[in-house]
């Protein structure tokens, strides 16, 4: 087989050696633009849990690397005068030109032909190859002479930085946070050898261009760095190496193959340095296509799919992180306020893959100072106005589709009374609607009639009563989403012709093209539904709960007021966010009147629509300011549903930094939700303060005494089992261990999936 790899880079050099050992008979040309000895940049830093791969794919690369590796365990974080140590992390580095050494030589030992100082030929003239690799980089020639196929998508990234080094050999990985008139700037720095530590210097665009360093030549600026970081430097220079001033591009592609070509490494993909994962993914997508190869022959094109295939999952969870780590970079500014181990924390956690349990395990001691409470940070209570919530879990609202009438029933009362007794501080219910049209479909609750308010007392009191819980209304009304079939039969689908009702929004837009045009509301409207969310506030008031919640989220009646998409009022309760805002804040504002002054209130949101020109997390901001000032008192963040045509970026958590992101810039406490479905999630999140409660829905359906659970887990006693539990209240025996275990598969699991496809 005749492969053309354009680059060597890592990725490159190390498909080479590879493809090589598993065929002899392979005639590989590489094409490199730069000299042997033209590495970019200083060191590339592994963590321990990624060095497994490539002992195996070729212990002889491998054990030349490792001879190499300068090691360290332990994580520095610099800020405000005082150096904040985190232990237990098993890092190793190495210089690039070093790394680039070892592997040309073992590729020239092997056969590859390396032609260095040499421009590769576009795709078009390698026709003599039966397979064409683009190990090219981030700015991949290759996927660009074949966009059409690749369908790359370039993210330019909000933060400069510039990749220096230091002869100053750092003892630690360090973060040193300077902080300046003009806003953060920070330097992540590790040691690679004997003699030289990296050293990137990072900062938001906007302080970038506040402090002028556009215009400053680098020689200028390496001394700007130097005098900026003085004491970290303590003296010692900066130097640079092809270095200047870039934004990070985070690099996607629909597709890494296209006919005998296929994409390697950063032309592929590439993740936000912060996490160090760049180089490595090269060389584990080098180990996965030559893998491909073994198991499929001269099939280029299934080897090629194979390939991507396995792949993919593990870069874009990868790029997952890597886009968490690089916002938190970006939004720095918010943090540095923080506590100084809380800001320690909240670093350390900013990828959502290092977790409470996980540093716990690896430092217990950092722990223990960054939460010097015996209880676990979940189980810590939580005021609002004069309601004190025992622990920071929420039971999500879910609409159980079963009532008749509006009347919550049986199912209801076994339904919201089995997480009553689950041990979660406040219980949500579905949205109760206030109004018959106001339901999203014939099955949904309501508080419009005074039979629904006995009902529901009904279940408010064996919460009470049993739980030992706080209870939370949560109110809406359905809007232009109304009017449609039970969850089972067909999600926002609408009824049968015949037993539909007529619809409402801020405008003439229906919800999809299969909904009903709503009608435009008139001011006599808006009345009317002000006084149902009124009625339906007193009404859960006379109920028990001792929560209200406004759902304006999801689209609904007052999401739909919010969003652009589907407000286009050219009146007062259109246009700018003041307008759009008026009328669910003229509903929070007569809800409030009578909702006693010493219980809370929250108001659910969608923080973003997930689509161009829809409603944003600045606008989320903005919003909560609002709600603030007219007395909510969470604000419980949730996202799109707002429109069918939105994109959203699911995840672990993915909605968790809109959350932080409200809480840090309006002041505003939040509540976080969205696949939050462990309680180390939880633990991490309340303990960095990104939000103040976690609300889980699936999770709940799944385990009804889902905290319970989670304190036996964590041997952490708490009250809430009833007397009539009690003799099932002991710890499974493989709790906590199957937990460990789990977080072991969770960190390695690059490793172990990379492995068991191969195995
Ligand atoms: C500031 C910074 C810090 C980083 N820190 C780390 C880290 O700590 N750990 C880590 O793992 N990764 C790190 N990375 C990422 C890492 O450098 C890349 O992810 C990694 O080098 C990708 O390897 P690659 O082989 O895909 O591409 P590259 O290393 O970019 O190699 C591509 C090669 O192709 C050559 N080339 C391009 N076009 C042509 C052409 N037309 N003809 C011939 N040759 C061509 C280039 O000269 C280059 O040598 C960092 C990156 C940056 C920018
Ligand atoms: C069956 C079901 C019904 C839901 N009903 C509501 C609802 O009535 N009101 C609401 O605000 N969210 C509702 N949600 C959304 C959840 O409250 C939650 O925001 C979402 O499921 C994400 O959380 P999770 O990942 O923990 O499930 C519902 C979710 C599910 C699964």
């Amino acid at each position: 087989m005749r492969i053309a790899v354009v680059g060597g880079g890592p990725g490159g050099l190390y498909l080479s050696i590879l493809m090589r050992k598993i065929r002899p008979d392979s005639e590989i040309t590489l094409y490199e633009r730069g000299a042997p000895t033209d590495a970019f940049g200083f060191g590339v830093v592994f963590s321990d849990e990624t060095l497994t791969v490539f002992e195996h794919a070729d212990p002889e690369t491998y054990s030349q690397i490792a001879e190499r590796f300068t090691r360290w365990t332990d994580i520095d974080i610099h800020h405000r005068g005082v150096r904040t140590t985190s232990g237990g992390h098993g890092f190793s580095a190495i210089g690039r030109r070093e790394l680039l050494r070892i592997l040309q030589e073992r590729a020239v030992a092997l056969g590859a032909d390396l032609r260095f100082g040499c421009e590769a030929p576009p795709p078009s003239e390698l026709g003599w190859a039966d397979l064409i690799v683009g190990a090219d980089g981030a700015s991949s020639a290759v996927r660009t002479a074949l966009a059409r196929d690749f369908l790359p998508s370039l993210d330019r990234r909000h933060c400069r930085y510039m990749w220096l080094g230091t002869d100053l050999v750092f003892e630690a990985f360090k973060f040193f946070i300077a902080e300046t008139e003009h806003g953060v700037v920070q330097a992540h720095a590790y040691p690679y050898d004997d003699g030289m530590s990296t050293f990137i210097v990072e900062m938001h665009e906007r302080t970038w261009k506040r402090l002028g360093l556009g215009e400053l030549s680098v020689a200028d600026s390496v001394a700007w760095s130097c005098e900026l970081f003085a004491d970290a430097l303590t003296g010692r220079r900066l130097s640079a190496n092809k270095s200047r001033w870039i934004n990070f591009v985070t690099v996607r592609n629909r597709r890494w193959c296209t006919d005998n070509v296929v994409l390697l490494g950063d032309a592929a993909h590439t993740a936000h340095f912060s996490i160090g994962s760049g180089t490595k993914l090269a060389m584990e997508d080098a180990v996965s296509l030559a893998w491909a190869f073994r198991s499929f022959g001269d099939d280029v094109v299934s080897a090629t799919a194979a390939y991507e295939a396995e792949r993919r999952p593990i870069v874009e969870s990868t790029q997952r992180a890597a886009q968490a780590s690089l916002e938190w970079f970006e939004g720095i500014g918010r943090y540095v306020g923080q506590q100084r181990l809380q800001f320690a924390f909240n670093l350390l956690t900013r990828s959502r893959r290092v977790t409470y349990e996980n540093l716990r395990l690896r430092d217990p001691s950092f722990v223990a100072a960054v939460h010097p409470d015996p209880r676990p940070p979940m189980f810590t209570p939580f005021r609002l106005r004069g309601l004190e919530l025992r622990n920071r879990v929420v039971v999500s609202p879910m609409d159980m589709y079963s009532a008749v009438d509006g009347t919550p029933g049986d199912f209801h009362l076994v339904h919201l009374g089995a997480r009553a007794l689950g041990g979660a501080g406040l219980v949500m219910t579905e949205m109760i609607c206030v109004s018959d049209i106001g339901r999203i479909t014939p099955g949904c609750a309501g508080m419009y009639r005074s039979e629904h308010v006995d009902a529901w007392r009904r279940i408010v009191s064996f919460a009470h009563q049993h739980g030992g819980c706080a209870t939370g209304a949560q109110i809406g009304h359905s809007g232009r989403k109304g009017s449609t079939r039970l969850m089972w039969e067909g999600m926002d689908e609408p009824l049968p012709a015949g037993s539909n009702w007529g619809v409402i929004g801020p405008s003439a837009i229906a919800y999809s093209q299969r909904n009903q045009v709503p009608r435009a509301m008139t001011r006599a409207d808006m009345d009317v539904v002000l006084d149902q969310f009124v009625w339906a506030a007193r009404g859960a008031l006379e109920a028990g709960f001792d929560l209200l919640e406004l759902h304006m989220a999801h689209g609904y009646l007052l999401s739909s007021f919010l969003s652009p998409v589907s407000n286009r009022r050219d009146d007062e309760y259109g246009g700018s966010l003041a307008g759009r805002a008026r009328f669910p804040l003229e509903v929070l504002d007569a809800c409030r009147a009578v909702w006693p002054s010493d219980w809370p209130v929250s108001v659910r949101i969608s923080a973003t629509d997930w689509v161009p020109g829809g409603f944003g997390v600045d606008d989320a901001v903005a919003l909560s300011r609002m709600l603030a000032a007219h007395g909510c008192d969470i604000v419980d963040v949730s996202s799109g549903q707002v429109t069918p045509l939105e994109k959203p970026a699911f995840g672990r958590s993915y909605q968790t930094p809109f959350a932080d992101r409200i809480r840090s810039e309006a002041g505003v406490p939040t509540v976080a939700v969205g696949a939050i479905s462990s309680y180390d999630d939880v633990n991490t999140i309340i303990c960095a303060g990104r939000a103040d409660l976690c609300a889980l829905a699936r999770p709940h359906l799944y385990d009804p005494a889902w905290t319970l659970h989670a304190a036996a887990e964590q041997e952490f006693d708490i009250d809430a089992w009833v007397p009539q539990y009690q003799p099932g209240s002991r710890k499974p025996p493989a709790g906590r261990d199957r937990v460990r275990a789990e977080l072991e598969r969770t960190f390695e699991e690059v490793e172990l999936l990379s492995s068991d496809a191969r195995a």
